[in-house]
């Protein structure tokens, strides 16, 4: 048996996409009855933008945001700022903050010694498919592994390039310690050319 599906190519990659992304990936869920949606927001303007279509719509899914750990751009810092955390969370949202699955104790190394070592050979590999991409992988790895979604549920995950949205997928989850077990189910929309449009 096989099954025809549309994918949603944009020309190239990067916030533009954002709303675009965020539509599709909300009507996969509906089709295939899927009740988790995992999305990576630093800010939370993507978070945002998302729980708006579903209050629109009043879907009450299981919406968990992972952001980035405390730390990413500068010590002791959190990028996501104390507000908009509590917004999310009153608007029914999961926040996921932690150390990132495709990097951790790995960028350490690499950055100290210089060289290149599995896990990030990895996250690169998974680059060539787009930034979006490799987030998506990693973000469903990171809210599994933080209780926030069953690995026997297949989810949607909603990534980007740098900021914004431009990649959504149809993913069986995995815990990062059976990371192989990870698997891509459906792609719903990605960029084509994975550079940004001011690259
Ligand atoms: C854990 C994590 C890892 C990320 N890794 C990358 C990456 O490798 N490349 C990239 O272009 N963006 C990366 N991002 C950015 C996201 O794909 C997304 O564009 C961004 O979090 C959206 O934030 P905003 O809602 O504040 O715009 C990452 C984000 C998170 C939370």
């Amino acid at each position: 048996m096989s099954i025809k599906k549309s994918i949603v190519y944009f020309e190239r990659a990067g916030a533009q996409n954002t709303e675009e992304t965020l539509k599709l990936a909300v009507e996969r869920a509906q089709e295939l009855n899927i009740k988790d949606i995992v999305v990576a927001s630093s800010y939370g303007d993507t978070a945002k933008k998302l729980l708006d279509i579903l209050e629109e719509r009043s879907l009450p899914l299981n919406v968990v945001v992972v952001t980035y750990h405390q730390g990413f751009h500068e010590k002791d810092v959190i990028t996501m700022s104390k507000e908009t955390m509590e917004e999310l969370k009153k608007r029914g949202a999961k926040i996921f903050m932690g150390p990132h699955a495709l990097s951790g104790v790995e960028r350490a190394i690499s950055n100290k010694f210089g060289g290149a070592y599995p896990v990030e050979i990895i996250a690169h590999t998974l680059r060539t498919f787009g930034h979006g991409l490799k987030v998506c992988y990693e973000i469903t790895l990171m809210a599994a592994d933080g209780g926030l979604i069953k690995t026997k549920n297949d989810v949607i995950a909603i990534g980007g390039r740098s900021r914004g949205a431009d990649t959504a997928v149809v993913i069986k989850p995995a815990n990062l310690r059976n990371f192989f077990d990870i698997e891509l189910r459906e792609i719903i929309c990605m960029p084509r050319d994975k550079r940004r449009m001011d690259e």
